[in-house]
Order: structure tokens, then C-alpha cells, then sequence
């Protein structure tokens, strides 16, 4: 994180990190070994410097982007098409779950609100009514590939190293029952 947006963005969202409902995101699973809180965080920062850079709104967006996706479930097991329908599944409804969520503790600007609902557009038709929530739509998405991409690395990385690990074993073994024979 750049030294000199650090504090400031700390600073606005402080009294969002500080609630215990907010630190229950940890608990659930987002995109590989992230979790929700550290999704929302990345989107959060992301949000808040291109806001800064293009003279935005960039409390509205990391507040938001701190709540985008405070919907508190393990969406892996929420998917039920026949029960649900398609249009209540996870991906169509979390956006509303989390400002539904997000505004039983928080006061949300309309800014606020549209940016949590609509982050997940275009894949929710309705249209964002701000620049905000389009730089949502954009650092929610690179996040998800940035998270998905370190963690299919990291484990290919390991299961390469493991591979490697196991060969040297059994070439070990073979070499130490040659010796003996
Ligand atoms: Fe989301
Ligand atoms: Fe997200």
C-alpha cells in the first residue's frame, strides 16, 4: 500500500472495520484462500486510489467497497436453481443482501447505496447511476482474477514442489536399496 494514502484510507474506513458484524466476513470464503473481508478490502483500496486519481469520490468508494460484498453466507453452497429460481441466485441478489446488511449499522449515501447493489453490473442489468459504481464494476473484477490468479499459482507452485519432493524421495530409496543389493 502507498505510504502516503495509507492513513487517509485507513481513516475512512476505521468505523467499518471497527464493527464485529463487519469482522464476521472473515469467516466465509470468497475467491480462492481469500475471504470475504480481504476481497472487500482489496477492492476497497483499489476503488480508493483510482477515485483519488480521477478526482472521485474516494470515501463513498472505499466505504462501499468495504460493504460490497457483506452478505455473510458461504455462497459455494447457495446455489439452489430449482428452489430459488435463476434471478434469486447468488450472483443476482448478494449486491442487494449486502446493502440490506450493510444499512442496519452503517448511514449509506445514495452514492453508497448504488455502488454495493450495482457492483456486479453487468451481470445485474440494472444501470450504474454513478462514475463510482463503474469503478466498482472494474476493481471488483480485477480483484476476483487477482485472487483466483495467486491462488491457482501458489498451488501450482506447491504441487509442483511436492512432485519434485516425491521423485527425490523415491530416488533416494532406490539409490539405498542399490547400495544394498
Ligand atoms: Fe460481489
Ligand atoms: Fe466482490
Amino acid at each position: 500500500m502507498r505510504e502516503k494514502y495509507k492513513e487517509e484510507f485507513n481513516s475512512i474506513i476505521k468505523p467499518i472495520i471497527s464493527n464485529e458484524n463487519i469482522l464476521e466476513m472473515k469467516n466465509y470464503q470468497q475467491h480462492g484462500n481469500t475471504d470475504c473481508f480481504e476481497h472487500c478490502l482489496n477492492v476497497a483500496y483499489y476503488s480508493f486510489i483510482i477515485a483519488k486519481k480521477f478526482n472521485l469520490d474516494y470515501k463513498s468508494l472505499a466505504r462501499a467497497g468495504m460493504l460490497h460484498d457483506f452478505f455473510l453466507y458461504n455462497w459455494r453452497g447457495s446455489s439452489d436453481f430449482m428452489e430459488k429460481g435463476f434471478f434469486n441466485q447468488h450472483a443476482f441478489s448478494h449486491g442487494k443482501t449486502a446493502y440490506k446488511n450493510a444499512s442496519k449499522y452503517f448511514d449509506l449515501n445514495d452514492k453508497e447505496k448504488d455502488i454495493i447493489i450495482k457492483h456486479m453490473w453487468p451481470v445485474t442489468l440494472s444501470l450504474p447511476k454513478y462514475k463510482e459504481t463503474f469503478i466498482i464494476t472494474l476493481t471488483d473484477k480485477f480483484s476476483t482474477l487477482k485472487e483466483m490468479y495467486n491462488y491457482y499459482t501458489n498451488n501450482l507452485a506447491k504441487y509442483i514442489f511436492f512432485r519434485i519432493e516425491y521423485y527425490n524421495v523415491i530416488m533416494f530409496v532406490m539409490g539405498v536399496l542399490s547400495i544394498r543389493l
